[in-house]
């Protein structure tokens, strides 16, 4: 009995000391919410949650895209989201996009410092030192007008590897995809050789780099220890990126235009934590691509008559579908436009879900002033479903891309999957060709079935 009671009055104790940590907590918040209006008395309307510091977190991290929009029903077209002592204000409309790409009171860099500082285990210092020079050597290297540098080895590649796929069979849309794509792109933009793409070493470097690519949005904010998994993962691909750098470093030739675009990064460090900036720019050659691929086949094979009509362009190229595979130039990708507005409208519904930028002065958006420190946000995810942009905005309509000048590399109005500004997206121009390759040889290859019916997005 005496135990019973002494547990009794123990718990009774510690109930109270919790007690008063939250209600000192909630006083915090409070008298923190007070100032904080008083200092930006027009700052936009807050979605604080009921809980000190996690704020909405919790309901945020649930389901993000209907928590965006579900706060932008409620509070108009600008709103902030407190979630784990951070503070995310949004922009929903046009002015706000604008100032999003354009404004010099916000800035990419203070946006994914970061980010980049927890994912790849880059310093401050060092971000800052090489960031705007790498970003620059890639959208260079992989402008329209070096394409064609990538396209003949890479269409080698996606043969090669589709090779291994056999003749039929029943499996994960996804799982096919990053079968072929995965090995084919890293060669190409690695060089053959240099990185694990032989069959039985590319299983565990898929595992690897699917549990970091799968927690990557968790790993970009918690400390490690949270994430053990995902931290294992991180640590086994830098330590083979280690030894990659090293072959790479090797057998550089002099010659820039034979160089590998993993040469050339290298390059441009000048021996600066390379394996790590080369973690970031394999995730980022592959995290987009691959579900994209996967989306852009599961819309068209899901419309019979879309279906029918990307047959019938790649079949007036290509002739029937034939035993042998086909060599697919940039002549070619040229030729079957259709596929591509596919693929760009299979883009603008599976966009990312939010990109952001940091407020480093006060911005004026509509009748607000956003505080310096926030975080802005904008939803691609969104912004794609405008109808005034794109009528119908839920439907997969390949020809509304028929408007968009793409020979002289336009999109449509409205359409921001890439980004925008000066650290926009320096991959888009390869990530369209290498997907437009893609999908056509699949197309040509396979005669595709879907057993289940589409996975929500
Ligand atoms: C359909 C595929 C892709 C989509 C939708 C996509 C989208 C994006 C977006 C939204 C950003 C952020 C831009 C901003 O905040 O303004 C970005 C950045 C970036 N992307 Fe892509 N991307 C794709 C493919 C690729 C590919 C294939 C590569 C490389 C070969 C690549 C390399 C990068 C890099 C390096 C950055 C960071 C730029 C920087 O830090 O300055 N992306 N991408």
């Amino acid at each position: 009995v005496r135990v019973t009671s002494a547990q009794g009055s123990g718990t009774t104790k510690s109930t109270m000391e919790l007690g008063i940590i939250l209600f000192t907590l909630a006083l915090l918040f409070v008298a923190y919410i007070i100032i904080f209006q008083k200092r930006y008395p027009n700052s936009p309307p807050c979605i604080t949650g009921w809980i000190p510091w996690f704020g909405a977190a919790f309901q945020f991290g649930k389901a993000p895209l209907e928590f965006i929009e579900d706060a932008r029903v409620k509070y108009g077209p600008v709103f902030t989201v407190v979630a784990a002592g951070n503070r995310m204000t949004f922009v929903t409309e046009e002015e706000g996009f604008n100032l999003f790409f354009t404004s010099k009171d916000v800035d990419f860099q203070e946006a994914v410092q970061d980010p980049v500082q927890h994912t790849a285990s880059i310093s401050k210092e060092s971000f800052y030192k090489n960031h705007t020079a790498t970003h620059d050597m890639l959208k260079g290297r992989l402008a329209p007008s070096n394409l064609h540098l990538f396209s003949e080895g890479l269409c080698q590649e996606f043969t090669e590897h589709l090779q291994y796929l056999g003749e039929k069979g029943t499996e994960e849309l996804s799982d096919l995809v990053r079968h072929v794509m995965y090995p084919a792109v890293v060669n190409n933009l690695f060089g053959k050789g240099i990185c694990p793409t032989s069959k039985d070493a590319i299983k565990e470097f898929e595992e690897h780099f699917l549990k970091f690519d799968e927690d990557f949005e968790y790993g970009s904010q918690l400390p490690e220890i949270f994430l053990t998994n995902w931290s294992k993962s991180k640590q086994w691909l830098l330590s083979v990126l280690e030894k990659v750098v090293e072959n790479a470093e090797r057998t550089k030739p002099s010659d820039n235009n034979s160089k590998t675009l993993l040469q050339h990064l290298l390059e441009t460090l000048n021996g600066n934590g390379a394996p790590n900036y080369c973690l970031l720019m394999l995730w980022a050659s592959q995290a987009n691509a691959v579900p994209v691929t996967f989306w852009s086949l599961a819309f068209i094979v899901s419309h019979p008559s879309v279906y029918k009509t990307a047959m019938d362009k790649i079949s007036s190229v290509f002739g029937k579908k034939g035993k042998d595979s086909v060599k697919v130039s940039e002549t070619h990708l040229h030729q079957l436009c259709y596929i591509k507005w596919c693929i760009l409208e299979a883009i603008r519904l599976c966009s990312p879900g939010a990109i952001a930028r940091k407020v480093i002065r006060p911005l004026k958006v509509q009748n607000y002033i956003i505080p310096p420190g926030d975080m802005l946000m904008m939803s691609p995810f969104w912004a794609h479903r405008n109808p005034k942009y794109f009528p119908e905005p839920e439907q997969f309509i390949p020809e509304r891309w028929r408007k968009a000048d793409l020979e002289k590399n336009v999109f449509l109005d409205g359409f921001v999957a890439f980004g925008g500004g000066r650290y926009q997206c320096p991959g888009r121009w390869f990530a369209l060709m290498e997907i437009h390759m893609l999908v056509i040889m699949m197309l040509y290859s396979y005669e595709f079935t879907l057993l289940d019916p589409l996975p929500k997005q």
